[in-house]
Order: C-alpha cells, then structure tokens, then sequence
C-alpha cells in the first residue's frame, strides 16, 4: 500500500479524446493503481471506446447516475429531451454484455481503505448533488474511512470532517492531516463544468499523504467533432470548449 501511486478518476462520459490524455498523464506520473468513481458513458460520442479502456484497468468501478440510466429500464419521458436522447443513443451504441456490466455495477465500494461512491454515502442510489459543507455534514455521517473519492458535479472540491465541523477547501494539491475525514470529488475527465475545460483527475499517494489535483489540456475539437458527427445535441459539443 505505501508505495502505490493511485489515479482516481471519473465522469469520463464517453469522452475517449480526454481519457486517453488522462491514461498517458497518469502512465507517465507513475500511476500504479486506478480507482474510478463511475459516469463512464453519456453526453459524448464513444462510450463502448471508453468503457473498453476502463475495464482494461482492471480497477474498482462505482455506478454513475449516467451508467444508471443507460442500462436500467427506466422510463426516460422524465428527463429533459437532450438527455434522454443521449441515454438513448448511447443504449444503442453498446452491447447486451456492456449494458450488463454497467447494470451489475456498485453504488459504492471501499478498496483498500478508501471509499469510492459516485454521489453521496448517505443515498448513493439517490445521486444528490454535494456543492457546499452542508450537503456534505449528510455524507460524513455515513463515510466511515478516513477517505472518499466522490464525482457527479464535475467540479474538483475537498471537503474535511474535523471536530465534528465540516469545512470546504477548494481543490488544490493537499497534504492530508491525521486524524480527519475527507470527502474529495475529483473532478470530471470528459465534461468539466468548473469553468475551466482542462480534464480533471486526482493522484493519490498513501506514502506522502499527498492528493494532486491534475488538469490537461486534450483535443477538445476532436471530442466536439466526434459528438457532431454522432448526431448528438450541438450544445454537447459546445459546452467541452467551455468547462460547463
Ligand atoms: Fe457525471
């Protein structure tokens, strides 16, 4: 354990131009170990693409809300139009045995001591949105390693449980203290939504005690061509330019 490096990544979202930058990224800092905090497939154009090179790795994989809809049977005449149309493409673009494997995968897991859950541990069924330290008092109380990874608002954020307080710290290269609990999103590789359109993820090194935020440019005119050609709602495309 001490001497493993950790990738932690998730909200991928079909977006192959950005995972594979993010791959090579963490091929090159010495990654030895993945962990993913789900949303492999929906909004882009290559999710059979990204879900390949995800199981490749071998690695613990929580449920996303995204990998939910697509292989559940639910009815989608309660999503917004755009997002049922890619849920719907994106059903079509996989095999039974990926829909399975998707179907098949974890709300939560913990490996190796660490806590992985796509929205919350409170409800992870229930994908409620963490933006502040009061969403996340509902979470603590639930999380019981000292460390969770955690996605879904595609924004990098830490929050920490000291004292019974909850603090939020905003994302930055971070020495963890002993003796707290922290609550960390990572980020988003295939649709950023900070404002700012580099792909997201986190390194995780147990021996220094050490979370780094990464950010990477990749070809986002590549990612928007492919959601273009695919078909897919314009707006997709221009939001990967934009971080939102
Ligand atoms: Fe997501």
């Amino acid at each position: 354990m001490a001497d493993r490096v950790f990738a932690v990544l998730g909200d991928i979202h079909a977006n192959i131009d950005a995972l594979e930058r993010v791959l090579e990224d963490c091929r090159a800092q010495g990654v030895t170990d993945y962990l993913c905090t789900g949303d492999v497939v929906g909004y882009n154009a290559r999710p059979h693409e990204c879900l390949q090179k995800i199981r490749e790795l071998n690695c613990p994989v929580v449920m996303g809300n995204h990998d939910h809809y697509v292989s559940s049977r639910q009815n989608l005449a309660d999503f917004n139009p755009h997002a049922a149309a890619v849920i719907e493409w994106t059903r079509k673009q996989l095999s039974v045995e990926e829909i399975m494997y998707l179907r098949n995968l974890p709300f939560s897991k913990t490996s190796m001591g660490i806590t992985l859950v796509h929205s919350t541990m409170d409800n992870p069924e229930g994908f409620g949105y963490v933006f502040d330290h009061l969403q996340a008092e509902a979470h603590f109380v639930h999380q019981v390693t000292p460390l969770c990874f955690h996605g879904h608002t595609h924004c990098p954020m830490i929050y920490e449980k000291q004292m019974g307080a909850v603090y939020r710290i905003d994302a930055q290269d971070f020495k963890l203290p002993v003796g707290r609990k922290y609550f960390i999103n990572v980020g988003s590789v295939g649709q950023p939504r900070d404002g700012d359109p580099r792909s997201a993820y986190v390194i995780y090194s147990p021996k220094e005690r050490m979370v780094r935020f990464r950010r990477l440019e990749y070809d986002v005119a590549a990612a928007q061509k492919k959601v273009l050609e695919a078909g897919l709602p314009p707006r997709l495309a221009e939001r990967l330019a934009l971080g939102q």
